[in-house]
């Protein structure tokens, strides 16, 4: 019997207006331009502005942009699951949100937080109810708006994220594309090092924590580092040596923007060279669970059907993993 596969239909992304480039980040903290550029490979990221909008504006509109790209009635959709860690609120969960501002009503939906793997643990969760048969249309989303949780005040945070994210139609594929593996990891070790202090139900939000600073995003840069240059790579490698990938017959590095640095080492333990490397990071920085699908939005027309991407990750927590997907369809006239 033909395998039932999860196959990537249809990919959205969606990244605000507003953009904050290095330049106007030399005016807010004491930094340079030249000093982002060649630590990190950014030059600028988008910012979504604006009275009451969270990160559930930016998954409408790109589940909006998917259901007509992929000629998808809202009431197909069986299952929505949103990877984000800047939820509109603790409750309800923003695929909700999300599922009743564009009008999909028959599906259930809920949130995974992974940090900035949350993209591949939402992929590979959602490619789970694909495989066993139950569901035919499943979107997952990646989105953030980490400028909501963002210290503008501390230079070594604020350079790095933006917000923005992204969306795709998993449907069965039986023709031997779609997502063939995956390989995750959590780590809880990790947690003094990446985390946010306060608004959780271990230290509730008070007018202390707010003057203590303790609802952005806590980093110990240098340990993070570390750990994410050896252990994307290593998890990149891992899933090819499995599937009998190599350096040639792999097509896409589909790495986690987090650090341009990163990205190079990880394409080079896979021995992949830059030419196969999607990358962003100069115009959007870190965008956490919306990296991977905006990766996939801006270089979709140059997807060809049976194309092996190694999508890669790792975030707070400590997170990490990779998902191998042949792609399914021919992109060029999609987008
Ligand atoms: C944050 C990061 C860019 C900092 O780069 P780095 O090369 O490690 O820099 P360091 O933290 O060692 O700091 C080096 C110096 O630059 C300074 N510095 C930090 N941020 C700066 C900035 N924006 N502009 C200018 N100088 C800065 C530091 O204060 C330090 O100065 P000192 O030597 O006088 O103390 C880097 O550690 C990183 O990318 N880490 C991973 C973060 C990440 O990926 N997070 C997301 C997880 S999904």
């Amino acid at each position: 019997m033909t395998k039932v596969r999860a196959g990537i239909t249809g990919i959205q992304g969606y990244v605000p207006d507003y953009i904050l480039t290095n330049k106007e980040l030399e005016t807010i903290v004491e930094t340079t331009d030249e000093w982002i550029t060649s630590r990190t490979g950014i030059k600028e990221r988008h910012i979504l502005k604006g009275e009451d909008r969270g990160t559930s504006v930016i998954g409408i509109e790109a589940v909006k942009g998917l259901l007509k790209k992929t000629n998808t009635d809202p009431s197909e959709v069986d299952l929505v699951i949103c990877a984000t860690t800047t939820p509109d609120m603790l409750f309800p969960a923003t695929a909700n949100i999300i599922c009743n501002a564009v009008g999909i009503k028959n599906a259930f939906s809920y949130d995974i937080q992974a940090a900035c793997s949350g993209f591949l643990f939402a992929l590979t969760t959602g490619s789970q109810f694909i495989e066993t048969g139950k569901y035919k249309k499943v979107i997952v989303i990646g989105a953030d708006k980490m400028s909501s949780i963002i210290d503008y005040s501390d230079r070594t945070t604020c350079i790095i994220f933006g917000d923005g994210g992204g969306a795709v139609m998993l449907e069965p594929t039986t023709d031997g594309t779609g997502i063939i593996d995956s390989v995750l990891h959590s780590d809880g070790s990790g947690e003094p090092f990446l985390h946010m202090k306060a608004g959780g139900s271990r230290k509730p939000a008070s007018a202390e924590t707010v003057l203590a600073g303790e609802h952005y995003v806590y980093q110990e840069g240098a340990t993070v580092y570390k750990f994410a240059v050896t252990n994307m790579a290593e998890v990149a490698a891992e899933i090819m040596e499995r599937n009998g990938l190599t350096s040639e017959n792999v097509d896409w590095l589909v790495p986690h923007q987090a650090n341009k640095r990163i990205i190079d080492a990880t394409a080079k333990r896979m021995g992949v060279g830059e030419e196969k490397v999607m990358l962003n990071i100069q115009k959007y920085g870190n965008t956490t669970s919306g990296t991977i699908p905006l990766c996939l939005w801006d270089y979709e027309k140059q997807l060809k059907k049976g194309d092996n991407l190694v999508l890669a990750a790792f975030g707070g927590g400590f997170t990490w993993g990779s998902v191998y997907v042949k792609w399914s369809y021919d992109s060029e006239d999609s987008k």
